[in-house]
């Protein structure tokens, strides 16, 4: 080969290397981001990132694009490791044409998109972008079709994972959506189908694009994100983190990480762990890093619906999904909010065979004309059809509360739960002593010459008769009542026995859950 054919392929390589130039990047970099290699090489293991299509070109002759040159097309693609594992990415390139999305961009995006499938491996999506490529009209909302198809496609098939890493607009915001899980970086990403200038246009609302669409409003208010990290790098160790939790595909389970954490370990703090008082609230949290390898917790939706906990934790080095009530936060009730962050938790764990572990303080769902309104008996449905559907080991521990229909919500023995383990302070009824003794005393207490103290009697002896997990026990609702310290241990052995689970389920085409 003649030197200069080598020479005009390393030229070649340098200028798509560089992207928008090097303005451009300084511009990027004012803005408190990373370009879209930066990212890439921090995602991946050292020198393992394989680029795939760096040559594509657009072919868009509209508005003057027919002189753009668009270096890489405005999204580095590829492969390579993360922790010695294949993962598949893209990342879009601001600096060139604002990361927008046209015919052959999408293209470069659907063909790892494909090859992820194939494989089997994850795909990373890092978005940076001002959506559709307006010169390219139609091509570009093309292009977009082509992504969302792919991604319900892979969809609980491979872990599909995205970052939001600056604007994304429109119907952009909808690949990110379809996908597992949405990463977002504080202050420097956004998301909405519309932007203000459209909505002050259309409504005459005036909001910010950080009010609108920025990472605390979609992890905290809509729910749309699952994490936010305070900037690029910060998002990419967590992406890397979440990776290690999660198998390849939904025929592998999760790599096992050996662990130093002592599975027999016994932890007399949790014999204190709950307060004598019923009403008194604790930190469900305390109890999940308790039972966790090295308290090692990675909270999936940490900012939405705080009175439902949802997680990854490792018990004797295996993934586990933890699905927690928080006591701190609307006394741990079920709402609209809790059932949908739930319902999707628990489905996706199901995807990709995680084991779920339930731990229950739960006294109802949350009453009122707001939750009924907006459609709780749909969204509670969701935690029903979820822990129904689900064939992965499912293990419940009621630490306190299960009442009503919330025992059941949380996956209570007939939702297929294969362990129910209850601790001493567990009560399992239909509701709480004092609503219970006021209906059904209600004639007792209302008769009696001295009702404050019948009350007070009915309601000792209600909480003597069912505010204990014996009468549940009794019937085998529960399998077994522990003492807490010994909770670890009694978690190891479950998921072990479990460990062989197999469980079918009609054949069908899908599911009609409540949506
Ligand atoms: C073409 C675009 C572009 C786009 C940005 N650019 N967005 N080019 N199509 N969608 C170009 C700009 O012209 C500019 O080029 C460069 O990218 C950087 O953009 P700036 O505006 O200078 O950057 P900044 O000030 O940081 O603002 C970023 C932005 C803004 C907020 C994203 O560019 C913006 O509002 N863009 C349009 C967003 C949008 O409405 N997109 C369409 C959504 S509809 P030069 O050459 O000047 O540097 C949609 C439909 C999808 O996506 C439907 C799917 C079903």
């Amino acid at each position: 080969m003649t030197i200069n054919k080598l020479e005009d392929l390393r030229q070649r390589k340098e200028k798509i290397l560089l992207g928008g130039g090097e303005k451009r990047i300084a511009s990027q970099h004012e803005k408190g981001k990373l370009t879209a290699r930066e990212r890439i090489s921090l995602l991946f293991d050292e020198g393992t990132f394989v680029e795939l299509d760096a040559f594509i070109k657009h072919r868009c002759v509209n508005f003057g694009m027919e002189k753009v040159d668009a270096p890489g097309e405005g999204v580095v693609t590829g492969y390579g490791q993360v922790d010695g594992r294949l993962v598949y990415a893209y990342a879009q390139d601001f600096t060139v044409v604002g990361g927008s999305l046209g015919e052959m961009h999408a293209k470069k995006i659907c063909k790892v998109q494909d090859m992820a499938l194939k494989m089997g491996a994850p795909i990373i999506g890092l978005n940076d972008s001002g959506g559709a490529r307006i010169q390219e009209g139609v091509d570009a909302l093309s292009g977009y079709g082509h992504i969302f198809y792919r991604n319900t496609i892979s969809s609980g098939v491979i872990p599909q994972i995205t970052a939001i890493m600056g604007p994304c607009a429109g119907g952009a915001v909808y690949s990110p959506a379809l996908t597992d899980f949405i990463f977002m970086v504080d202050k420097t990403s956004q998301m909405f189908i519309t932007g203000p200038q459209v909505i002050k246009t259309v409504t005459g609302e005036e909001v910010s694009a950080e009010e609108l669409g920025g990472a605390m409003t979609h992890n905290k208010i809509s729910g749309v994100a699952h994490f936010v990290s305070a900037n690029d790098e910060a998002c990419i160790a967590e992406i890397r983190r979440l990776i290690s939790f999660l198998p390849s595909n939904n025929m592998e389970t999760s790599p096992i990480f050996e662990t130093d954490d002592d599975i027999n370990k016994i932890l007399p703090e949790l014999d204190e762990i709950v307060p004598e008082n019923p009403n008194k609230p604790y930190d469900m949290k305390n109890i999940i890093q308790h039972i966790a390898d090295d308290g090692d917790f990675m909270e999936v939706q940490q900012y939405y619906a705080q009175n439902m906990i949802t997680g990854y934790i490792r018990i004797n080095g295996q993934t586990v999904g933890v699905i927690a009530n928080q006591p701190k936060v609307l006394a741990g009730c079920l709402d609209i909010n809790a059932s949908d962050k739930a319902g999707r938790f628990i489905r996706t764990c199901d995807c990709f065979n995680i084991p779920v572990l339930n731990i229950v303080d739960v006294p109802g769902f949350l009453p009122g004309t707001t939750q009924e309104y907006g459609g709780i008996i749909r969204h509670g449905a969701k935690m029903l059809y979820a822990y129904s559907e689900a064939t992965v080991p499912k293990i419940t521990l009621i630490v306190r509360k299960a009442y009503g229909g919330a025992y059941i919500g949380m996956c209570n023995k007939e939702l297929g739960s294969d362990i129910v383990l209850a601790w001493p302070t567990a009560e399992i009824a239909v509701m709480g002593p004092e609503g219970a003794a006021n209906i059904i005393f209600k004639n007792d207490i209302s008769n009696s010459d001295d009702p404050q103290t019948t009350r007070a009697e009915k309601i000792a002896d209600y909480k003597s008769e069912f505010a204990t997990p014996y009468k549940a026990a009794e019937r085998g609702f529960v399998d077994d009542v522990i003492e807490p310290s010994s909770t670890r241990p009694r978690l190891v052995d479950a998921l072990n026995m479990l460990a062989s689970k197999q469980e079918t389920r009609p054949p069908k085409k899908h599911g009609n859950v409540p949506l």
